[in-house]
């Protein structure tokens, strides 16, 4: 059919033609931060979850339904090896000029303002990464001391208490939180606990990898009264059918029923996958309905497709011993498995390759689910490593 009309949107953050399964996660969300709003306590959430589950065309929608409510944005999106202050104070900086605008100045975007001239001028030194210099009077003993935890929760308290004046609300959207390092992760969980304590109307909706859980785990006692960890996986079977028809049928398109089975079975409901079977499934059929000869036709240019982007740029990203590991794991399944089994694997001792399980987990390509075991951050991963190359 012709490609032009193809409704699917495979591809990182690409907003679905239909985001099924994922009603009530918005509704609490939204929930969540009309109270911070309003001031009344409430749990933001953390989303983690394997690549492409749908964490960020999620976060992103939460943002937006958000701000069609008037509850001010910062979009963060974390790179690995970038400080925390280089990514926060441009993004601040922004919100808060947004936050100005409007007829009467306020006093409180002012002070905020000019505590984050503070906060970017102390931390130079120690975050040579920022890059923002703000033409700004510093406000004296307001966030310079230079010490991260300080400064971050008097910024934010500044900001709080200009969003309040503003009668609204500032998120911070955290994507990819699993790559700000520990230290500053609990800074910044510090500097949101303390602001909610004070009743001040900003808070964090964040997403991230698995392993994100985990590294939160220090900052424990506060993370876990100011968020709700919100497990994101594939979808069930009826968000899956969802996810793959209700777009086809917008365009006169349905699908065989056989065709929808074979579709759930080879993609195990994982959204991305959804939107690539179904890409596929459209392109190669001649017309509706899409039966199953069609989606198993899909399937092949689908894996095609993933092999060549999706899991490619995964592979990319390793080093050849990293390659050899993630190989290693792939022959024994889809996982999680023993450390010790990989070793035996790769016939080498644990404690040797341990270096390179934890390499892999900074990258974000591995997660371990439990002490002991190692998975991949990436579903359906163990199969292209066994298409792509050779046990070694
Ligand atoms: N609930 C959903 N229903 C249908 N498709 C979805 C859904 N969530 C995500 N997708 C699709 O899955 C792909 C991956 O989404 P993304 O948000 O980038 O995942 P993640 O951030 O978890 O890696 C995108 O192509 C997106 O359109
Ligand atoms: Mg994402």
């Amino acid at each position: 059919m012709d490609p032009r009309l193809n409704p699917y949107a495979p591809g990182a953050g690409s907003p679905p033609p239909e985001l099924a399964g994922r009603d009530d996660l918005i509704e609490r969300a939204a929930i969540a931060l009309d109270r911070i709003r309003a001031g009344r306590p409430a749990r933001s959430l953390i989303l983690y979850g394997l690549r492409g589950v749908g964490k960020t065309v999620l976060l992103n929608r939460i943002r937006l339904d958000a701000e069609a409510r008037g509850i001010a944005s910062v979009r963060i999106e974390a790179p690995e090896e970038r400080s925390l202050p280089a990514l926060l104070a441009p993004a601040l900086r922004a919100t808060l000029l947004r936050l100005g605008r409007g007829a009467v100045a306020k006093a409180g975007v002012g002070k905020a303002m000019r505590a984050l001239a503070s906060f970017v001028r102390a931390l130079k030194v120690k975050y040579e990464d920022i890059e923002l210099s703000l033409d700004l009077e510093p406000e004296p003993g307001l966030a310079d001391s230079g010490d991260l935890d300080t400064d971050l929760t008097e910024l934010l308290a500044s900001i709080g208490s200009a969003a309040a004046e503003r009668e609204t609300a500032v998120v911070l959207y955290l994507d990819e939180l699993q790559y700000v390092p520990e230290d500053q992760l609990a800074a910044l969980i510090v500097a949101l606990h303390s602001a909610s304590q004070d009743q001040l109307p900003v808070t964090m909706v964040a997403a991230g990898l698995p392993q994100l859980v985990g590294q939160t785990g220090r900052a424990k006692s506060y993370a876990e009264r100011l968020f709700e960890f919100v497990p994101i996986d594939r979808l069930d079977e009826e968000a899956a059918k969802a996810a793959l028809t209700v777009p086809a049928r917008k365009a006169g398109v349905d699908y065989a029923t056989e065709a929808v089975a074979e579709i759930l079975a080879q993609t195990l409901g994982y959204p991305y996958f959804l939107q690539e079977w179904g890409k596929q499934s459209w392109n190669v059929a001649d017309a509706s309905p899409i039966d199953v000869e069609d989606a198993r036709r899909g399937s092949v240019q689908a894996l095609a497709e993933l092999d060549a982007s999706f899991f490619r740029v995964r592979f990319d990203r390793l080093t050849p011993a990293e390659k050899r590991y993630m190989r290693a794991m792939a022959e024994l399944g889809p996982g999680p498995h023993r450390s010790g089994d990989i070793a035996d694997v790769l016939g080498r001792k644990v404690t040797t390759v341990a270096p390179l399980r934890n390499a892999l987990i900074a990258k974000g390509m591995a997660y371990s689910p439990a002490h002991g075991d190692t998975a991949f951050t990436v579903p359906l991963f163990d199969g292209f490593m066994k298409r792509i190359m050779l046990l070694q």
